[in-house]
Order: C-alpha cells, then structure tokens, then sequence
C-alpha cells in the first residue's frame, strides 16, 4: 500500500518536473526563435506600400505636399504618426517624392514654388526642385521613397525611411 502512494507520488514529482522543465525550455527558447525569425519579420514589416491618394492631386510640373499615416504607428502616436512628403510630378508617369527632413539635421523643409528651391529653416539649407543640394550645410541632396502607380494612384514605400543607411544597404558600393 505504501509502495504503492510512493509510487504515486515519485510519478506525480516526475510529471510535474517534466512539466517545470518543458515551461523553463519554452521560456528560454520563445526570444531565440523570436531573433532567428526578426529578419524575416522585418522584411515584411518594412516593405509597406502605402497611397499618397489618386494621381489628379498632384498636376505636372508641380511640386505638392502630401500626407500618409506612418504605417509603424501605435495608438499613443496620435496626430504624429501623419508624416508628411513633398510630390514632385516631372511627367505623367514620373515622380520623385521626397522626405520633408532636411538632409542636414532632419528639419522639416518647404517648397517655394516662386523661386523653385525647397529651403530648411534650421540652417538655411536650400535645394533644387529635384531635390539636389543647391547651398547650406546638407552634405547632399534629399532623401526620396520608392514608388509606383498602381490602379490610377500614386504609392510609396513608406516602411524604409529614405535614408544614407537605407541606400547604403540597397548600393553597398556606396561605403
Ligand atoms: S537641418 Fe536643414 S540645414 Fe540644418
């Protein structure tokens, strides 16, 4: 009778040691499976087309601002999470859509259509309307999206933030 309850209870220490085990094993394994899998994820989470909206907003010849929600927003963003751009249209099927943050530090910069230049407030940073650098600090022209059209709209990857580290990654040759 007593062999049999020590039994029991040996049985019930092992079942119970197997499953303390098995939850310590999922513990430790749940974040290595969750790194070995981070590229993956990333790739996806990054490759976010998003629509600036249908191609009659943005006329030929003209440069607009334009507005999309930034599509790794998370509830306490709000209002920060609409991120702007400017749309340049050089034809009926070619754009160029920038940035709006300075080359330099990141400052929003603003289109002056009257004398064609973008210009950054902070330092006084100025471009071209095809975004190349003209005069000031920026070391070099602004960063621009990926894009394409797609059903009559207008659409960009917002996912990759056009910057010297995304082209690096894109041109390795660039260093
Ligand atoms: S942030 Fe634009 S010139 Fe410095």
């Amino acid at each position: 009778m007593s062999e049999e309850k020590g039994v029991t209870r040996r049985s019930l220490l092992l079942t119970f040691g197997i499953a303390l085990n098995g939850i310590i094993a999922a513990a430790i394994a749940m974040p290595v499976i969750g790194y070995l899998l981070s590229p993956i994820k990333k790739k996806a989470a990054y490759n976010q087309w998003i629509t600036l909206g249908s191609l009659n907003q943005f006329p030929e010849g003209e440069t607009r601002l334009a507005n999309f929600v930034n599509p790794f927003k998370r509830p306490q963003d709000g209002e920060t999470a609409k991120t702007p751009c400017w749309v340049r249209r050089v034809s009926a099927d070619k754009f160029q859509v920038f940035a709006i943050n300075c080359a330099h530090l990141g400052c929003p910069v603003r289109w002056f259509p009257q004398s064609a230049l973008f210009m950054c407030p902070c330092h006084g940073g100025v471009y071209y309307a095809d975004g190349e650098r003209a005069s000031g600090p920026p070391e070099r022209g602004m960063f621009q999206y990926d894009y394409k059209v797609v059903g009559g709209e207008l659409h960009i990857n917002a996912g990759l933030m056009p910057t010297l580290a995304e082209l690096k990654r894109k041109s390795p040759c660039l260093g």
